[in-house]
């Protein structure tokens, strides 16, 4: 049977996450919002690029979630996104709300799914919607590590005039000012980027890939970034329904894990059919363990305010 794959929030990242799935041909593609219409053009506007890109899979744009029973994998994209001047946890509070109310509706219909999130501040989104869903934490992922990668990766292959794919970097963390680029770790094709790049340039492009995001909203002013993003959800999503047993870093629950416990952080991850199948532990200097505790830091302030919300309600 042909595998289903529903994408709720059909703005600049959901609408790209439906592009990139249909033309890789995962599975019959649902696409859900509250605005009305918005789904359904979208969708319709998709399925008829079908003949012309050749892909053949079924698009749906719908505002009710009938049409999104036994997903496999569920990206989840609604909310809202940055404007210039917003960091990433001033959506908060409204983004917490969304989440609730879609991952309710979500898990009623698609019990044995796979959560894809993607809204923002991500971290604790995921964390949000493993305490909604009450599924298993192997079932609920969240995408940044490998958008924050391929901005580092990105940055570094300009720097060195050298082919992207040859790039492999390491980001741990969570998806914020204080995520993790292990430069130790990041090489080109085995060559370790300590001996390519002066200290200064890549203190230079470990920062410019923090504010990855910012930048992008500094452009465009009346949002944030799309195109990577719906590429780096959907990458998740490819290796997860063709069981590809792809190493990407993904916020995963950890439960002790690198010292951390009962919080979403970004770390290296196998994803497979079950979803995340293995969580890998690198060895650390005291530096990049001081740097991971901080961001997990961060984290765990915005998921202090998510729980004190929920035992009010
Ligand atoms: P957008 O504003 O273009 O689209 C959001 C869509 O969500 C809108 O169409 C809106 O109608 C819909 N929506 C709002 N509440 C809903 C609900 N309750 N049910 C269904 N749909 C609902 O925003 P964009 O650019 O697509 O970003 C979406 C989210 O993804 C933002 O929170 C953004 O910060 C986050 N993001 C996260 C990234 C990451 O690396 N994790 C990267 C890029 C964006
Ligand atoms: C990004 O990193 C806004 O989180 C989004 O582009």
């Amino acid at each position: 049977m042909r595998k289903k794959i529903t994408v709720v929030g059909a703005g600049n990242v959901g609408a790209n996450c439906a592009v990139w799935a249909a033309k890789k041909e995962l599975g019959d593609v649902v696409l859900v919002d509250l605005a009305e219409g918005i789904p359904q053009g979208k969708g319709l506007d998709l399925l008829q690029a079908g003949p012309v890109e050749g892909f053949d899979v079924t698009v749906t744009g719908t505002n009710d979630y009938a049409p999104t029973a036994n997903s496999d994998v569920v990206i989840i994209t609604a909310g809202i996104a940055r404007k210039p001047g917003m960091t990433r946890d001033d959506l908060l509070i409204t983004n917490y709300n969304v989440i609730k109310s879609v991952t309710e509706q979500v898990v009623k219909l698609s019990p044995n799914a796979i959560l894809i999130l993607v809204t923002n501040p991500l971290d604790a989104m995921a964390q949000v919607a493993l305490m909604v869903s009450n599924f298993p934490k192997n079932r609920v992922i969240g995408m940044a590590g490998v958008l924050d990668t391929a901005r580092f990766r990105t940055f570094i292959a300009q720097e060195l005039n050298v082919a992207v794919t040859n790039v492999t970097a390491v980001v741990l963390g969570g998806h914020g000012d204080t995520m993790v680029p292990l430069v130790r770790l990041s090489s080109v094709s085995g060559i370790p980027l300590t001996e390519l790049i002066s200290e200064e340039r890549l203190a230079a492009i470990v920062d410019r890939t923090r504010k990855g995001g910012a930048e992008i909203v500094s452009y465009l002013k009346t949002g944030s970034a799309y195109y990577a993003p719906a590429a780096s959800a959907v990458e998740m999503a490819d290796s997860i329904l063709r069981d590809k047993k792809k190493v990407l870093p993904c916020a995963a629950y950890l439960e002790g894990e690198y010292g951390i416990n009962g919080l979403f952080v970004g770390v290296p991850c196998k994803l497979g059919a079950n979803g995340i199948e293995q969580i890998y532990e690198i060895k650390l200097t005291e530096q990049e363990t001081a740097e991971l505790h901080k961001s997990a830091a961060a984290v765990q302030e915005l998921v202090d305010v998510i729980k004190a919300k929920m035992s009010e309600a």
